[in-house]
């Protein structure tokens, strides 16, 4: 533990999203990892596409390597992500069954990933991104359409049942920026929990920008806080050009007001009552492996360490938001 280590100085777990290939091969990625971070989410390793290829196929060398790296050196892992509309493998997507025989898929992928992990994995997002920009459940989700809107119940309680100490997290995106998003996820949330529903926790995963102010951050925070449920931080970056210039320059001012976002982001996140902060989470550790600079043939700079795997201002102002 380097000393002035984020893992050092936050009174919560600090963490970082891998990608495990970079956490085999790349010694600068590793070591940052085992000083800075005292937390690791598998950016891929744990969805469902990668975990369970085939109808009666899983495999789980990714991300039996991700638990045990951070078994070896004191991380704590959370799961992402049990159940997603999105990177679903082809048997999946092109299933043919009733709605029980979907209901037994979801159930046995559930309770075999979690039950594979139990005892692990601390917390896991059982639900991503079930809302969609209007605040309704959205309609393009295959789980939706083959078993109705209680699935999301059902993923909850199958998880709690495999493994009754994890944790159990909604994890979506937008609450710092869209109204209509946010509301739709609380009241779902809200609704889970009025119904006695094992959830544990909120993920909030701002990925997020400098077109957002910090006010609108901070009021996202404290409305998930106010579920009463724990906040996860889950999967920040902070994209500083929003606009996608294709010719955009990482420019001392852009890197001071990312700086100044990370602070206040970290300042908001420490003043929550210490039971509700599970931790914060990056996408990804340096600029350069950013899932941002594949989505967009645009420069991004969204983490904390540049893409020599040195500090950030970002870095400093977490710091400093820390203090
Ligand atoms: O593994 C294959 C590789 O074999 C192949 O050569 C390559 C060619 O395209 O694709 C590789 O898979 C890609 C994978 O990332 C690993 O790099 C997938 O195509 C690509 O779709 C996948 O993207 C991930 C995306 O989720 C979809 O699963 C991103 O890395 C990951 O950052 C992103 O993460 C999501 C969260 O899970 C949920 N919230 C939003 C967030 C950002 O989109």
């Amino acid at each position: 533990q380097a000393p002035g280590s984020l893992r050092e100085l936050a009174p919560f777990p600090v963490g970082a999203a891998v990608s495990v290939s970079l956490l085999q091969n790349n010694a600068a990625y590793r070591q940052v990892m085992t000083t800075e971070y005292s937390s690791i989410t598998a950016e891929n390793a744990m969805k469902f596409g990668a975990l369970h290829p085939g109808a009666t196929t899983y495999n789980w060398t990714d991300a039996d390597y991700l638990v045990s790296f951070a078994r070896q050196h004191n991380l704590r892992v959370h799961g992402h992500t049990l159940l997603w509309y999105n990177s679903l493998p082809g048997w999946v997507t092109n299933f043919q069954g009733d709605s029980a025989a979907w209901e037994n898929l979801m159930r046995t992928h559930i309770q075999t990933v979690v039950t594979h992990f139990k005892g692990q994995v601390q917390g896991w997002d059982v639900v991503n991104e079930a809302i969609d920009d209007a605040g309704n459940l959205r309609s393009a989700n295959l789980w939706r359409q083959h078993l109705g809107d209680r699935y999301i119940d059902r993923a909850f309680q199958y998880a709690h049942a495999a493994d009754p100490a994890a944790l159990l997290f909604y994890n979506d995106y937008g609450h710092e920026y869209s109204d209509a998003r946010r509301n739709g996820i609380l009241k779902l949330v809200n609704d889970l929990k009025a119904r006695g529903i094992p959830i544990d926790g909120i993920g909030l995963q701002l990925h997020t920008s400098s077109n957002i102010s910090d006010a609108r951050i901070a009021s996202a925070i404290s409305a998930a806080a106010a579920t009463g449920l724990r906040v996860h931080v889950a999967e920040l970056d902070i994209s500083m050009n929003p606009g996608r210039s294709a010719g955009a320059t990482f420019t001392p001012a852009l890197a001071a007001a990312q700086k100044v976002k990370y602070k206040a982001l970290v300042q908001t996140y420490k003043a929550l009552p210490p039971a509700q902060r599970y931790g914060l989470t990056t996408w990804n550790v340096a600029d350069a492996d950013t899932w941002k600079r594949a989505d967009c043939a645009c420069p991004e700079w969204p983490l904390p360490f540049d893409d020599s795997y040195a500090r950030k201002p970002a870095y400093d102002g977490i710091v400093e938001g820390l203090q």
